[in-house]
């Protein structure tokens, strides 16, 4: 069956596809969007060998399936995938989390930074009139450089344990978007000095439980550490952050929420209520 063979009279299959996947939350926060808005699909785990991910993606929308998030570590390769049907979003970003089949052909979006200044606003943090540091140069940084820099953040420095990956991401969003290039700089980990307000953390050392080292880099009263990765305690980033005296401190788990919410809105023109879902989910993490 070929994409636009597609059955309609099936429930909507969906899926996120990642390696590795098993403990991804999106399945939960569909199911749980879906009844809150009444809408029928069915979304499952797609796990995937690093070397099948574009094979497996073809073959999910030849069999009829609708739409796809994609997680570590394929965001770039989905973006590749995409290139005929990318919105701006996604195009900027240079990666993609959320594939979709229409008007025969596969589009992509990228619903990181959505979600991130989504949460954000949630916390009461508005990033604009701030500088802001982000670490780490991966899929997960890629996707918030333009929102921040839309957002009104006066300066966002990018520094990454890999200088060069921070340099291309620099040049990569001064590029497409040459009216920010002054706002933006890069450098390694060893490059953070300074006194910052804001500091998010999208490299993934959280997984490991380890926290970039960050010589010379201290926060300023009041200042925010905001990790994408989330835990039920404490992650090493926030703790390292609480102990350089960073007064707030956020995971990412209401990013993720609010991702998924960009992404189900996209899919079923519909806006679900990231609230309920994140305090469900944040329940769970605290009995896990
Ligand atoms: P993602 O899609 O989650 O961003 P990724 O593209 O593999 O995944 O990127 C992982 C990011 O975390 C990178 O910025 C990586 O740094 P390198 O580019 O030097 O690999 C960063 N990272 C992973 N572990 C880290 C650690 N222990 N300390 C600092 N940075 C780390």
């Amino acid at each position: 069956m070929t994409p636009n063979q597609q059955n309609h009279s099936k429930v909507k299959r969906f899926a996120v596809i990642g390696n590795p996947v098993a403990h991804s939350k999106s399945p939960q926060i569909h199911a749980a969007f879906a009844k809150q808005t009444g809408i029928q699909l069915q979304y499952d785990l797609l796990p995937t060998p690093i070397e099948a991910f574009e094979s497996v993606v073809e073959r999910f929308f030849a069999e009829g399936g609708s739409g796809l998030n994609v997680t570590v570590p394929f965001k770039e390769r989905a973006w590749t995938m995409a290139q005929g049907g990318l919105t701006e979003r996604a195009r900027v970003a240079g990666a993609v989390n959320t594939l979709w089949w229409g008007d025969a052909r596969l589009h992509g979006c990228n619903t990181d930074g959505v979600g991130l200044l989504a949460d954000l606003h949630r916390l009461g943090v508005d990033v604009k009139g701030y500088d802001v540091l982000l670490l780490g140069a991966g899929g997960a940084a890629r996707g918030a450089c333009a929102p921040l820099l839309e957002a009104g953040c006066t300066r966002l420095h990018i520094v990454n344990r890999t200088e060069q990956r921070a340099t291309e991401l620099h040049q990569h969003i001064a590029r497409e978007l040459p009216h920010y290039a002054a706002r933006l700089s890069s450098g390694g980990l060893n490059q953070a000095q300074g006194r910052w307000p804001i500091v998010i953390n999208a490299t993934s050392s959280s997984i490991s439980q380890a926290a970039p080292n960050l010589p010379g880099m201290q926060y300023m009263p009041g200042a925010l550490a905001y990790d994408m990765f989330y835990a039920a305690h404490d992650t090493a980033f926030l703790q390292a952050a609480k102990a350089a005296g960073a007064d707030r401190t956020a995971d990412g788990l209401g990013m993720l929420v609010g991702q998924a919410a960009a992404g189900f809105a996209i899919w079923h023109g519909v806006t679900p209520e990231i609230e309920p879902v994140l305090n469900m989910l944040r329940a769970q993490l605290s009995h896990s």
